[in-house]
Order: C-alpha cells, then sequence, then structure tokens
C-alpha cells in the first residue's frame, strides 16, 4: 500500500515476493544476491498448472528432477533449493503417508528415523490434525544453515523429497553430504540457484500487468 502511493503502478507483486524471498534468507543467516527484476504479474493462476509443474512431498526424486529440468534446472539446483527447507514447517497431511503406509504394506518409510518417526506420528495421526505443523529444520528451524542437510545424513528429513535427495542417487547425495560438511558452499550455491530458479519463465515487458494489491483475495 505504502509502495503503492508512492510508486503507482510499477512494482509488481512478484518482484516484491522475490525479494522478500532473498531479505528473509539474508536476515536469517544466508547469503545476499542481486535480485533481477522487472517481472510483471500474471492475470491469474492455475492449479491444474501448478500441480503439474511443482512436485509433490511424494514425489520420486526421479520425478523431482524432471520437473525441475522442465524449468531449465538442474541436479544441483535440486539439492541446493531443498535446503530451504531449512525454514519452516510442514502440515502433517504433506507426511503422513511416511509414517504409516509408505509402500502400501502398511510400514512406516524405513528411511525415517523411528524415533524421529514416533515423535511425529504423537502429533500426526493415521486420520484428521491434517493442519497440525512440524518444523522442518528441527534443529535450528529459524536459522538458514546447512542443518537441513545434517539432518538428511541421520534419516531426519520431514518430507519423504527431501529424504530421497540422500536415499535415491549417489550424485544428489554427494551434494547433500558435501553441503551438509560445508555450510559455505551450501549458502553459495542457494544464491546462485535463487538467481537460476528467478530466470524461469517471467512474464516481462507488455506481458501480464502489475497488480495494485497482493493479497491473495483481493477482489
Ligand atoms: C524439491 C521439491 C519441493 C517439494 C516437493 C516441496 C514441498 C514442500 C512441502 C510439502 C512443504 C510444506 C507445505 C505444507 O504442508 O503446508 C514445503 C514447505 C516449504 N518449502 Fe518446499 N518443496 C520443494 C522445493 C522448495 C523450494 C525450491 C523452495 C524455495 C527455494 C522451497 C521452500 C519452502 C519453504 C520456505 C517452506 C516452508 C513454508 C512455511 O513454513 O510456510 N521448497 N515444501
Amino acid at each position: 500500500m505504502a509502495l503503492e502511493k508512492e510508486c503507482p503502478r510499477t512494482v509488481s507483486c512478484a518482484d516484491i515476493i522475490a525479494l522478500a524471498a532473498r531479505d528473509s534468507t539474508v536476515l536469517s543467516g544466508g547469503r545476499n544476491w542481486e535480485v533481477p527484476l522487472g517481472r510483471k504479474d500474471s492475470y491469474g493462476a492455475s492449479l491444474k498448472e501448478s500441480n503439474n509443474n511443482i512436485p509433490a512431498p511424494n514425489s520420486t526424486l526421479k520425478t523431482i528432477i524432471a520437473k525441475f529440468k522442465r524449468q531449465g534446472l538442474s541436479e544441483v539446483d535440486v539439492v541446493a533449493l531443498s535446503g530451504s527447507h531449512t525454514i519452516g514447517m510442514s502440515r502433517c497431511v504433506s507426511f503422513r503417508q511416511r509414517l504409516y503406509n509408505q509402500t502400501g504394506n502398511h510400514q512406516p518409510d524405513r528411511t525415517l528415523d523411528s524415533h524421529y518417526a514416533s515423535f511425529l506420528r504423537t502429533g500426526c495421526p493415521k486420520s484428521g490434525s491434517n493442519q497440525n505443523l512440524f518444523l522442518l529444520d528441527f534443529e535450528t528451524p529459524a536459522k538458514f544453515d546447512n542443518f537441513y542437510f545434517k539432518n538428511l545424513l541421520t534419516n531426519n528429513g520431514l518430507l519423504n523429497s527431501d529424504e530421497v535427495l540422500f536415499t535415491q542417487s549417489e550424485f544428489t547425495k554427494g551434494l547433500v553430504k558435501l553441503y551438509a560438511e560445508n555450510n559455505e558452499i551450501f549458502l553459495d550455491q542457494f544464491a546462485k540457484s535463487m538467481v537460476r530458479m528467478s530466470t524461469v519463465k517471467p512474464l516481462t515487458g507488455d506481458k501480464g500487468e502489475v497488480r495494485e494489491n497482493c493479497r491473495l483475495n483481493n477482489h
């Protein structure tokens, strides 16, 4: 609102979100990067298209990599950007399958630490409590660091899509180990990959619009 008053119809919501992502990373301990600006906002959003293009928490590593590649992002980007799960939370419904019936045989995921699984089951029962929230990195939840990767080494990743980086490919496993050992290398690669991700098909020029109100429900 203040921005719109000062500088009407100039800075898009998409640019504001990209800047906020960078600033919140820096404020919580991550590296700085220069945000390429000039995105426009789209006129609409498609749930179907996003479900098609964004991996689900129970996707296999192969699917995750394929979806990133379709956008021009590499396996290195997949691993580094997943490191953003060093911050924030997930709902129970996004990882329940791992606690009770990972492969259809009514057994928990073997690549989930059993003590951690017991703890998770207390707040994420077999049914209900879908919206209960759990930290994606329970070691240092508010710090942008490499504890997300350290957790993966001990089967303490919360989402299936997290743990598969360590269990389903030698290449991504190597990167997980590298980032777990060296926070600086992770932070540098994260900043680079964020710049790469910001080049994924943005609307620019006379395509799209600059929305005046960035709230979801602005009608
Ligand atoms: C690799 C594929 C990815 C999958 C499958 C995935 C999946 C998820 C899921 C299921 C959640 C919890 C949502 C919920 O239950 O409400 C989540 C949270 C989050 N994800 Fe991802 N994610 C992926 C990649 C990324 C990337 C590339 C970024 C950013 C660079 C990112 C940043 C976040 C953040 C910050 C949260 C926490 C949100 C909050 O606390 O409100 N994720 N992700």
